[in-house]
């Protein structure tokens, strides 16, 4: 696997696949048609990759737009951000909702209301329903800080350290009615460094996510577009 290096961030990385300003043949394969795509995306935390999903669309490097976020944490990193950049953001706070259900058809008729064609969990942190997924076939991504299939599941960075590996990474995947399982779209992989403590790994593994959520948005889109 080729082994990419990111002059604007210096970090050692591998990613498959790689970054379309790598290929600069195929880079325009990569914009979804038509376009512009409207994205729709839910975060629970400080929403790094949400901003990270914005600045792709806003600097030409995905043909798309962020129509809307929901937050289900009022104050959250991730709705200050949507405000600073001027994106609808919309709260579904889960404590309101009497089961997973039902905060899920909330979600999927702000989405749909909005007029989505893709949703992305960036930084999601509840379980979702069939009544989501089945909303959005096929067109339903999340972020995960871990090589899946290893480290499902919650503190995917504690539990990489726990288990001693040298090489962490993250995967966007799109979303299956098994946690963290279903088919996997991007992948980057980064070092495990001597001294390095949750936080620091973290660090390296999130300036990846950053990287190829937008990539894992413009392949789902450019797979929805291709015939059966
Ligand atoms: C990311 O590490 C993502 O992989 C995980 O939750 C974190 C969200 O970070 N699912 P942020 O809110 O996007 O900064």
């Amino acid at each position: 696997m080729p082994a990419f290096a990111d002059p604007s961030d210096q970090e050692p990385c591998v990613q498959w696949p790689l970054p379309p300003d790598c290929l600069e043949a195929q880079a325009t394969a990569w914009a979804p048609e038509p376009g512009p795509l409207r994205l729709g995306v839910m975060a629970s935390g400080a929403g790094s990759n949400f901003e990270a999903l914005v600045q792709a669309c806003r600097q030409g490097n995905l043909q798309a737009e962020v129509a809307l976020l929901v937050v289900n944490n009022s104050g959250c990193g991730a709705q200050q951000r949507a405000e600073r950049l001027g994106i609808p953001c919309q709260l579904h706070d889960h404590r309101h909702h009497p089961s997973r259900e039902q905060l899920d058809r909330a979600l999927v008729a702000s989405f749909q209301a909005a007029a989505v064609d893709l949703v992305v969990m960036a930084g999601w942190m509840r379980v979702v329903t069939p009544t989501l997924i089945g909303a959005f076939p096929d067109r339903l991504v999340n972020i995960h800080p871990s090589l899946l299939p290893s480290f499902r599941g919650l503190d995917a960075v504690g539990q990489a350290l726990a288990a001693g590996v040298t090489l962490a990474g993250c995967t966007a995947h799109l979303v299956s009615e098994e946690v963290d399982a279903g088919r996997i779209l991007v992948q980057a992989a980064v070092p495990v460094l001597a001294g390095d403590d949750h936080a620091s790994l973290t660090r390296r593994i999130q300036m990846q996510e950053h990287r190829i959520l937008p990539l894992a948005v413009a392949l789902t889109a450019q797979q929805l577009g291709e015939p059966d």
